[in-house]
């Protein structure tokens, strides 16, 4: 049994991908081809939004952003310390300060009370300014936007939704790309929609925004390839993986239909997995449980890989307790629901071809011994 099976996708792309990918054989434009263009018109079709800049990567969709914002040393940007060490990194890297706020203990997204309550802390202490908010979309699902669109109007902060891993989500059927100002997404090959190397795009209704992220994603150019202006990055995508996403784009609803069914068969055995509120539509990029203590997780670990099933800790380090993150200060007990999330959770496989007999199959190995979760 697989974590991720996407040798079945292949199966399914590959006679019309190879076709893709000779075609850019034959016409040599490597960088910024024609499939870069389509990919990037059917990206922001499929979102409903104006703009979607394809670039190089789910961390660099983040980090283009925050640079046309001018965010640096001095400011605040607000995030939780749950999630990918990418999401706090592309603070650190402009010399601006994350500020970690915790999460809700149900839906392990950004906790909108502690949001405002950090943001007040910032303002009273008076050292940083608060400038922007990176609600991540844990697991592929969405953060409440409602709420945290009102606080961002109240204090006057960007917002920059960290859709690495929730694209295909939507709320109330507004989909994932159209929240805040601006929208990350990654297409690291594990993520539901992903590319055969590296990539991301990131997703605006903000004409000026889009121009100043397609320049700072070519070193800063506008109008002449060899006179920047402005500071910017290597930051594009390839016509290869852009031709990959193509023909995975063209069954990408399917697959989230097969993603919702193994989700729901999940739950039928299994109440202590990730909550989805209602209205709330899930990209379900990931099916995690929590286990009540790090002991009983070991103990799950074990039974699985016992009966070769694969499973993997997202996350065992939350970013606050990180090495790399030590000279912001934080402590053991600063953010305890983050803490207790990384000490007790695991995710199971999850991918649109895992058969119900496969999910039965983990759900026995888990809930062999009779323990309460
Ligand atoms: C929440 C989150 N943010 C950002 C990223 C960064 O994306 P990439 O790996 O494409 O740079 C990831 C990727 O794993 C992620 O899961």
């Amino acid at each position: 049994m697989e974590f991720l099976d996407l040798k079945t996708q292949q199966k399914r792309i590959r006679k019309p991908l190879e076709k893709r990918i000779n075609k850019i054989l034959d016409h040599g434009a490597y960088i910024m081809g024609p499939e870069v263009f389509e990919l990037e018109e059917k990206l922001a079709d499929y979102c409903g939004v104006k703009h979607a800049i394809s670039c190089s990567s789910g961390t660099d969709a983040l980090l283009i952003p925050l640079m046309a914002w001018g965010i640096g040393p001095g400011d605040a940007v607000f995030t939780t310390p749950f999630t990918y060490v990418a999401t706090a990194e592309v603070i650190s890297i402009l010399g601006a300060t994350p500020v970690f706020v915790d999460v809700y203990e149900s839906t392990y997204n950004i906790d909108c009370d502690k949001l405002e309550i950090e943001i007040n802390k910032v303002i009273e202490e008076g050292k940083l300014t608060p400038k922007a908010i990176i609600p991540v979309d844990l697991f592929g699902l969405p953060a409440r936007y409602r709420l945290i669109d009102k606080i961002a109007k109240k204090y006057n902060l960007k917002v920059i939704e960290d859709a690495a891993q929730s694209f295909g989500g939507s709320i109330r059927k507004k989909k994932v790309g159209t929240f805040g100002d601006v929208a990350a997404t990654s297409f690291y090959p594990a993520k539901p929609l992903g590319c055969y190397g590296d990539g991301g795009a990131i997703f605006t209704n903000d004409d000026n925004l889009a121009e100043e992220c397609k320049a700072i994603r070519i070193h800063g150019t506008r109008k002449d390839k060899y006179n920047s202006e402005m500071i910017g990055l290597n930051g594009r995508l390839d016509s290869i993986q852009a031709a990959v996403l193509l023909e995975k784009l063209s069954i990408f609803d399917e697959e989230l239909e097969m993603r919702n069914e193994v989700n729901a068969h999940y739950r039928k055995y299994l109440n202590n997995a990730q909550h989805h509120p209602n209205a709330y539509q899930s990209a379900q990029a990931l099916f995690s449980i929590v286990l009540g203590s790090n002991s009983k997780r070991n103990d799950v670990v074990e039974r699985l890989s016992k009966n070769k099933i694969p499973s993997v800790i997202y996350y065992k380090f939350p970013i606050h307790l990180m090495e790399a993150f030590k000279y912001l200060g934080y402590s053991t007990g600063d953010l305890p629901i983050s803490e207790s999330l990384s000490d007790s959770i695991i995710s199971l496989p999850m991918h649109p071809y895992l058969k119900k007999r496969e999910v039965n199959f983990i759900i026995n190995a888990i809930q062999k011994k009779s323990w309460k979760w």
